[in-house]
């Protein structure tokens, strides 16, 4: 698959997250000098910032085989058992999403993460009993963007805690430079920066735009990826000069049009422009709070004036 051959395979071939990275290094290489499998990792942050990605290149670095799973996909304990049992020595187990896993589901994780053990309990009634099942030791990478959203204890069974934050437009241009060689087409500096700028801060939506780019460079320019075909690209796809989208827009205009540029609360704004408050908080506002467009106070989320200016309307006090 196109998009696994764009992602790095080894921390060296990662941009950015430079403290993440290099820490990770070093536990990694502890890990290995002592034989040990890698103390649990947790990795939280904004959509599309590379922890799947960060998860595999651990899982390559120490040598391993990677399972990936998700929250929601592990619906029942005995779920969760069977990854567990068939894991070898050291492996690396990926959910990506584990804020949704449920409670009973979680109670199984505590003692595979603390004691590498199972718990089961056979039976029913007064002759049930619980037996312990060994396990192998290995390393759980959890991924969520909403560290907030875990329980106390699953979180202190993290022995590594990495926030990844958004990429500066200087990594995205390494990023989609990078990218742009595996995927053998041509680009300037002036091009790569261009799509860089109107990323927002993710490299996933760098490598998207990328493609979509080429595609306009090879139909209607000579195949390379100038800033000229890039800014005439991205205005095409309804992407502006600050990389938001039409989704963005209704979201921001709502706010500043219907409620005054708030204080207004995320269920009506979710409401208002028929989009889920889950996608609203997860991914258009952290963005849109990063760049100054929009904040959240105690009595709602409000539009500052920077976005009033983005878009060439006056702020009423
Ligand atoms: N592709 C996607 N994310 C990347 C990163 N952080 N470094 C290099 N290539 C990437």
């Amino acid at each position: 698959e196109h998009e696994l051959s764009l992602r790095p395979r080894f921390l060296a071939e990662y941009i950015g997250q430079r403290q993440v990275k290099e820490n990770l290094k070093v536990f990694i290489e502890a890990a290995k000098l002592r034989k040990e499998a890698l103390d649990h990792v947790l990795l939280y942050g904004p959509p599309g910032l590379g922890k799947t990605t960060l998860s595999q290149i651990i899982a390559n670095e120490l040598g391993v085989s990677i399972r990936t799973t998700s929250g929601p996909a592990i619906e029942r304990p005995g779920d969760l058992a069977a990854l567990l049992t068939n894991l070898q020595e050291g492996d690396v187990l990926f959910i990506d999403e584990i804020h949704r896993l449920n409670r009973s589901v979680e109670e199984v994780l505590y003692p595979a993460m603390e004691d590498f053990a199972l718990d089961i309990i056979i039976g029913k009634g007064p002759s049930a009993r619980s037996v312990r099942l060994e396990l192998p030791p290995f390393t759980l990478i959890g991924a969520t963007t909403r560290a907030g959203m875990l329980s106390a204890p699953l979180r202190d069974r993290f022995g590594v805690v990495n926030r990844l934050d958004y990429y500066t437009v200087e990594e995205l241009a390494f990023i989609v430079t990078r990218a742009a060689d595996i995927l053998q087409i041509g680009i300037k500096e002036g091009g790569a920066i261009e799509i860089a700028k109107r990323s927002r801060g993710t490299p996933r939506v760098a490598n998207r735009l990328l493609k979509r780019v080429r595609d306009f460079a090879q139909v209607q320019g000579e195949g390379v990826i100038t800033e000229e075909i890039a800014n005439e690209a991205l205005t095409r796809l309804q992407v502006d000069s600050c990389g938001l989208d039409h989704i963005d827009h209704k979201l921001l205009l709502a706010i500043i049009d219907k409620f005054s540029g708030g204080p207004v609360g995320l269920d009506t704004i979710a409401a208002t422009i028929g989009e889920e408050w889950q996608t609203i908080e997860d991914v258009y506002e952290p963005y849109l709070m990063q760049i100054g467009f929009m904040q959240r106070t105690p009595r709602g989320r409000t539009v500052t004036g920077a976005a009033y200016q983005h878009f060439g309307r006056e702020m009423k006090q």
